[in-house]
C-alpha cells in the first residue's frame, strides 16, 4: 500500500487514514491506496466496520487540480474514480467517513460513497468545481441530490460555495456531528452501525421524486445572470437534471460527458490558471526565505475620504485598531458616517450582527490630530492624488512615526521613490494601493520602492492576506501594473467614440466581452475629475503631437464628472440610473469634426480588440520592464481590481489563448493605421510570438529577456 494511505485497527474497526499533505488531494496513489486498504479491511474477519479519515488539517480537498492540465495535454489518462467509489459503496461492512476541515469536490464525492458521514463541528462540505470551470466528475451530481435534495444540490453545484457541518446534517448530507475527538467518535459510531444494513447513497431515490422542470429553468436563468459568461454552472444543472431522469449508472455517464466537455474548455483552463495564480502571487522570487513579516497590531490612516474610510474598515474587520485622521471636522464626520452606513447596510442584509458592527466601529478612532500615531505599526496615507501634498504628509509622518513603523501610501499612480525620498527611512516606505470601494474590492497592489526593505514587502503582502485581500507585488512606475495598463484601454475607448462608435456601443461591447462594466461607465463611476488632475500634472510628459483623447477634458471643463454630478459620458438620475446623454454625443461629434477625425461605422469586434489589445501590449511592456513579476500577476490584478472576466483568465492568459502571433498581427494592423507612437508592438510580444511561446511561460528572473 502506498504511504499516502495507512490502514490501522481500533479493535474491530479498521481505520484508513489519508495522508497526502497539504490538503489530502486525490493525487495518483491516493484512490489506489484507499481501494487496497478497503480490500484488506473487507477480507479481514476481525473487522466489522471501516472509518476513513484524513490526516493533518483536512479530510480531502478534492481531485488533484494539478492533474487536470496533464489530462488535457494527453500526458495522463482521464480520471476514473467511479469504480473505486462503487467499491466503497458496495462494501459489505459499513464505511463511515470521518470529516474534519473540508470535504470538497472529489472529497465530498468520496464521502458520499460511504454509508455514513460524521463531521467535526467546524467541518465544511462542498462541490466547488464550477469555480474551476468544471463540474463534479465522480458522481457528485448524482449522489448529492439523493442526499441533499435537488434544490440544494443545484445551489451547491452552481455557486460552488461550501456549507457548514450543522447545515450538512440538517440537509441529510451527513449523519452526525461529533464533539470531541473525531476519530474516537467515528469509531464508536462505526460500532453502533456495524452489522446493520448499510444505506447506499446511489439507491436512495426518494428525494428525486416529483421534481418540477421549472426548478431547472429557474436555476438556469439564475446561473446565466449570476455567473454571466460561464458554462460550467449550466453543465452542472444539466447533470443534476439527469439524476432525476435517468438511473444512477446512466446519470453518471451523462455527468462524465458533461465533465469532459468542461474540462477541455478554455474556461476551465482559465479558472485553473487563476486557482494557482492566486496562490503564486503570494510567492516573491528573490525575497530571502528567512524574512519575517513585521507584527501589525495598530494602524493609522491619513484621510477619511472614500479610500481612507474603506481602508479603515479593512483594518477593523481584521480586528486591528485603527486611527483615522482628517483635517476638518466636517470631512471626518462625513467619512465616519459613510463607514457607519456601510456597516449598517451589511447588518440590514443579515450578513453582520449589530454586536459585530459595534465592535468594529469601536476599533476605528476618528480624530483631527496625530495623537497615537507614534504607536502605529503602519501608517497609510490616503490623501488626495497630489505629489506635493503627499511629500508634505510623509515629511510630517517621518517625524511622528515610531522607528520601525511602515509608512504606506495609497497612491494609484505616483512615484513611490520620490515620496520615500522626503523621509529619513525610505526602506520603510511602500505603496499599498487599495481599489475603490476598498472595503469590497479584493485586490491590493503592493508597490515596491527601490529602497523598500524585504521585511516591509513581506509585511505588506502578509497584511493583504490578513485584510482578506489578494496582494500582488508591483514595481514602481507611473500607474504601477493596474493603472499603467488602464491608460491605453481608456485611451482606445475614447478614440473609438471620437471615430464614430457611441458611448453605449463601447460600453456594451466590453460588457459583452465579459467586463464587469464598460470602460466609459467605469470612468463615470470613478469620476472624470481624477483623471483630469493626473493628466494636467503629467502634461509635460506627453510627446508633442501625440494623439490624445479630447472629450474627457471638455466634459470636466463643464463640471461633468460622472455619476457624482449626474452627467459625463452618460446621464444619471437621482438613483444613478444610466441613460444616453445626447449633449455628450453632440460634444463628441463636434469635437471629432473640429479635430478632423473621420467618423465611421465601428464593429464591436474592433472595439474589443482595440481596448483589450491595448491592455495586452502595455502588459507585455510591464512584464518586460519587470514591473510585474509574472504574467499571472497581471492577470490577477485585472480580475480582482478591474473587473476583467475570470473565465478568460486575465488579459495575458486571454492573449495566450487567442495565440500571440494573432494578437501581434492585429496590433501591427493598428500600428499601420494609428501610428507607432500608440501601437508599436511590445518587443516581448514579438519575441514570444516568434519563439512560439506564451506569456505564461515568461519568467524574467530566468531569461535574459528580448
Ligand atoms: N489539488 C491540488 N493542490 C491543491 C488542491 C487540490 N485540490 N487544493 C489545494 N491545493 C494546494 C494549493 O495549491 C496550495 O499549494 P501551495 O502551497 O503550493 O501554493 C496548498 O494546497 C494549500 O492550499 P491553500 O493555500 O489554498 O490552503 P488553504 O488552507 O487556504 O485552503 C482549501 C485549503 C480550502 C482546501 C483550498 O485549497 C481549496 O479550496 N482547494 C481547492 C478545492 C477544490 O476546488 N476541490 C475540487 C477539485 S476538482 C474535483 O474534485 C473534481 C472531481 O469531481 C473529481
Amino acid at each position: 500500500m502506498a504511504e499516502l494511505v495507512r490502514l490501522s485497527h481500533h479493535g474491530d474497526v479498521a481505520v484508513i487514514t489519508i495522508d497526502n499533505p497539504p490538503v489530502n488531494a486525490l493525487s495518483p496513489g491516493v484512490p489506489e491506496g484507499i481501494e487496497s486498504a478497503m480490500q484488506q479491511a473487507v477480507a479481514d474477519p476481525q473487522v466489522r466496520a471501516v472509518v476513513i479519515i484524513g490526516a493533518g488539517s483536512t479530510f480531502i480537498a478534492g481531485a488533484d487540480i494539478r492533474e487536470f492540465g496533464k489530462i488535457v495535454s494527453g500526458e495522463r489518462p482521464k480520471l476514473t474514480l467511479l469504480p473505486f467509489l462503487l467499491a466503497i459503496e458496495d462494501s459489505p461492512k459499513p464505511v463511515i467517513m470521518a470529516i474534519h476541515g473540508q470535504a470538497l469536490g472529489g472529497g465530498l464525492e468520496v464521502a458520499m460513497a460511504g454509508h455514513y458521514r460524521v463531521l467535526a463541528p467546524k467541518a465544511q462540505v462542498g462541490q466547488p468545481e464550477v469555480k474551476l470551470g468544471i463540474i463534479p466528475g465522480a458522481a457528485g451530481t448524482q449522489r448529492l441530490p439523493r442526499l441533499a435534495g435537488v434544490p440544494k444540490a443545484l445551489e451547491m453545484c452552481t455557486d460552488g460555495n461550501p456549507i457548514k457541518a450543522q447545515e450538512a446534517v440538517a440537509l441529510g448530507i451527513a449523519d452526525k456531528i461529533i464533539d470531541g475527538d473525531l476519530l474516537e467518535g467515528a469509531v464508536s459510531f462505526a460500532r453502533e452501525v456495524a452489522g446493520k444494513p448499510a444505506p447506499k447513497t446511489r439507491e436512495r431515490n426518494e428525494k428525486l421524486q416529483a421534481v418540477s422542470p421549472a426548478l431547472f429553468q429557474a436555476a438556469r436563468a439564475q446561473a446565466r445572470q449570476k455567473s454571466r459568461g460561464l458554462h460550467a454552472p449550466l453543465a452542472a444543472i444539466d447533470a443534476i437534471e439527469a439524476s432525476t431522469k435517468l438511473d444512477f449508472a446512466a446519470g453518471c455517464e451523462e455527468e462524465a460527458r458533461l465533465f469532459n466537455e468542461c474540462l477541455f474548455s478554455t474556461e476551465a483552463q482559465a479558472l485553473i490558471h487563476l486557482f494557482f495564480g492566486e496562490r503564486a502571487v503570494a510567492k516573491i522570487p528573490g525575497l530571502p526565505k528567512d524574512v519575517k513579516p513585521l507584527d501589525i497590531r495598530r494602524a493609522a490612516i491619513i484621510g477619511a475620504g472614500t479610500m481612507g474610510g474603506g481602508i479603515a474598515m479593512n483594518y477593523a474587520n481584521a480586528g486591528i485598531p485603527v486611527i483615522v485622521k482628517e483635517v476638518k471636522q466636517e470631512a471626518l464626520d462625513r467619512g465616519v458616517g459613510i463607514i457607519r452606513n456601510n456597516y449598517a447596510k451589511t447588518v440590514a442584509k443579515g450578513r453582520l450582527t449589530q454586536e459585530a458592527m459595534d465592535q468594529r466601529m469601536a476599533l476605528i478612532a476618528p480624530q483631527l490630530t496625530y495623537d497615537g500615531f507614534d504607536h502605529a505599526d503602519i501608517i497609510t496615507e490616503a490623501a488626495f492624488e497630489n505629489m506635493a501634498l503627499k511629500k508634505q504628509i510623509f515629511a510630517e509622518l517621518d517625524k511622528i512615526a515610531k522607528p520601525g513603523a511602515i509608512l504606506a501610501t495609497n497612491t494609484s499612480t505616483l512615484d513611490i521613490d520620490e515620496i520615500a525620498a522626503v523621509t529619513s527611512r525610505p526602506a520603510m516606505v511602500v505603496g499599498t494601493h487599495f481599489f475603490s470601494p476598498a472595503n469590497v474590492m479584493k485586490l491590493l497592489e503592493v508597490v515596491r520602492g527601490k529602497a523598500s526593505s524585504p521585511e516591509v514587502i513581506a509585511t505588506a503582502m502578509a497584511l493583504g492576506k490578513k485584510l482578506g485581500k489578494i496582494a500582488v507585488l508591483a514595481g514602481n512606475c507611473h500607474g504601477f501594473i493596474g493603472n499603467r495598463m488602464l491608460e491605453p484601454y481608456f485611451r482606445e475607448a475614447q478614440f473609438l467614440v471620437e471615430e464614430g462608435a457611441s458611448v453605449e456601443q463601447v460600453n456594451q461591447a466590453m460588457y459583452d466581452f465579459g467586463m464587469a462594466m464598460g470602460p466609459l461607465a467605469v470612468d463615470d463611476l470613478a469620476g472624470l475629475d481624477i483623471g483630469w488632475l493626473i493628466r494636467k500634472a503629467r502634461a509635460a510628459h506627453i510627446k508633442p503631437g501625440l494623439r490624445v483623447p479630447l472629450v474627457a477634458d471638455k466634459l470636466c471643463e463643464q463640471g461633468r464628472f460622472g455619476q457624482k454630478t449626474g452627467r459625463a459620458w452618460s446621464k444619471y438620475d437621482q438613483n444613478r440610473t444610466q441613460s444616453p446623454d445626447p449633449e455628450t454625443a453632440a460634444l463628441i461629434e463636434s469635437t471629432a469634426h473640429a479635430a478632423g477625425i473621420e467618423r465611421r461605422q465601428i464593429s464591436n469586434e474592433e472595439i474589443v480588440d482595440r481596448c483589450v489589445y491595448g491592455l495586452i501590449n502595455e502588459g507585455a511592456r510591464i512584464l518586460e520592464d519587470g514591473i510585474a513579476q509574472r504574467a499571472v500577476d497581471i492577470d490577477i490584478t485585472y480580475i480582482y481590481g478591474y473587473g476583467f472576466p475570470a473565465w478568460r483568465g486575465g488579459p495575458m492568459f486571454y492573449a495566450d489563448t487567442v495565440g500571440l502571433p494573432k494578437v501581434l498581427a492585429r496590433i501591427e494592423e493598428f500600428e499601420k493605421k494609428h501610428g507607432s507612437d500608440l501601437w508599436a508592438p511590445a518587443p516581448l510580444l514579438k519575441q514570444l510570438a516568434a519563439d512560439g511561446k506564451k506569456f505564461k511561460d515568461f519568467d524574467k528572473s530566468k531569461e535574459a529577456g528580448p
